[in-house]
């Protein structure tokens, strides 16, 4: 998705700029042309070459710069831009676009845009905790800018605290959801599930299953970078808190029912990506079971089926994890559950199966007929299912 896409990268001056230039190649890799303007300041750090390498696009820093190749105006790259992201952000930066000041290419460049303009704050505690820094943090909010928090963490100044710039994929998770903003699935609300449930057998083992949350997540993602409003429930995992996501997090299959429940009041969709234990242990023990006991009997019985339990108007999209007769037990699904679309896998195949990072899936809506996709990754599957999605909202708009 930002493959064509321009973006203005500002780069003001803080012991920050280095991890910069590590998301100006990360977004060139990924396709977005990159355009660098530097403050004056900025340029006491690093030099204009290592953007220029890194992009394959020439620096501006001057606005007055008669050499015929860096001519192009602030009003040229204002409107070029399809999303301006200012990393690291200074608090001086931060407090002249709010005064509305334009004394330089990139203050200027900012005032001209009607652009979403992101800035990524980096700087000591103090300063960020200030009051005039929190003042104009929140009038730039209200205004329309986005900003990402600074993380905690070790400091240049040898201090902990927060003030940190955010890991360069923090900053392109905050990108492509600003510029999925207008996408097709924008004013949409989708709920997700995500990971296999934990049943507690006492209180330090659980049963649970092989599911790493990986296919939630990346549905989540894609969902939330086309302009959905997502909400994820998902079980413990290992996988980062995706930004801009509402999150809920249970452990247990009638936990994930009464959040799914909640969340569903309203919502476009609901996809049921998550590994939901069959079987919970009937009587969880209060106290850690001693192997003295000798050999251990549980009794397990069933938990709520999330799914085809879940009334309303939205779309259900369920997925089948199947071993043998994939298509065959895949439409039982839709039927038995009253999906409009069913995500059906062979678990057993090389690519697919829990914890890999891809996926060779077969989509099956209602009338049975399978579209089969080749191996691709999660990410590139999430899309695939939500193109379903996003025509199912067309011809069945909620009610
Ligand atoms: N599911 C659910 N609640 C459950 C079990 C499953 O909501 N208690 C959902 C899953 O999230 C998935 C779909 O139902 O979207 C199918 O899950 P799967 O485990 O493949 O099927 P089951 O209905 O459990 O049937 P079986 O295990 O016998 O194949």
């Amino acid at each position: 998705m930002l493959t064509g896409k321009t973006i203005v990268l500002g780069v003001t001056g803080g012991i920050a700029v280095y991890k910069a230039a590590d998301l100006a190649s990360k977004l060139t890799q990924a396709g977005a042309v990159v355009r660098v303007i530097m403050t004056k300041n900025a340029l006491e750090f690093v030099t204009p070459l290592t953007f220029e390498a890194l992009t394959s696009n020439s620096v501006i820093i001057d606005m007055f710069d008669t050499d015929a190749e860096h001519r192009i105006n602030h009003i040229a790259l204002s409107e070029i831009a399809d999303v301006i992201v200012i990393v690291p952000a200074t608090a001086n930066v931060m407090a002249k676009i709010t005064g509305g000041l334009a004394d330089d290419m990139l203050t200027t460049t900012v005032l001209a845009t009607h652009a979403p303009v992101i800035f990524a704050p980096a700087m000591h505690t103090a300063m960020w905790e200030n009051p005039v820094t929190r003042e104009n943090s929140a009038k730039l909010v209200n205004r329309g800018y986005y900003i990402i928090e600074p993380a905690v963490g070790r400091l240049a100044s040898g201090g902990l605290g927060q003030g940190r710039l955010p890991e360069t994929e923090v900053i392109i998770s905050h990108i492509k959801m600003v510029l999925g903003q207008k996408g097709d699935l924008a004013g949409k609300r989708i709920v997700v599930t995500a990971g296999g449930t934990h049943e507690p057998i006492d209180p330090v083992r659980v049963i649970s299953n092989r599911s790493s949350g990986k296919m939630g997540y990346a549905l989540a993602e894609a969902a939330r970078d086309r302009g959905a409003e997502v909400t994820l429930i998902t079980t413990p995992t290992a996988l980062n808190r995706p930004v801009g996501i509402r999150i809920s997090e249970v452990e247990t299959a009638v936990q994930m029912q009464k959040e799914v429940a909640k969340a569903v009041i309203d919502t476009h969709a609901l996809i049921m990506a998550a590994a939901v234990a069959d079987y919970q242990v009937a009587e969880t023990s209060v106290n850690k079971i001693k192997k003295e006991r000798g050999d251990l009997t549980l009794k397990l019985v069933h938990t709520p089926d999330i799914l085809a339990e879940v009334k309303g108007t939205f779309l259900k999209i369920g997925f089948a994890a199947e071993s043998q007769d994939l298509i065959a037990n895949a439409r039982k699904k839709v039927k038995n559950k009253k999906l409009d679309l069913v995500v059906a896998n062979d678990i057993t195949e090389e690519h697919s199966g829990f914890g890999a990072d891809t996926n060779k899936v077969v989509l099956i809506g209602k009338d049975g007929m399978p579209e089969n996709l080749a191996v691709m990754s999660k990410r590139a599957v999430a899309d695939r299912i939500l193109d379903r999605v996003v025509r199912l909202l067309v011809d069945q708009p909620k009610a």
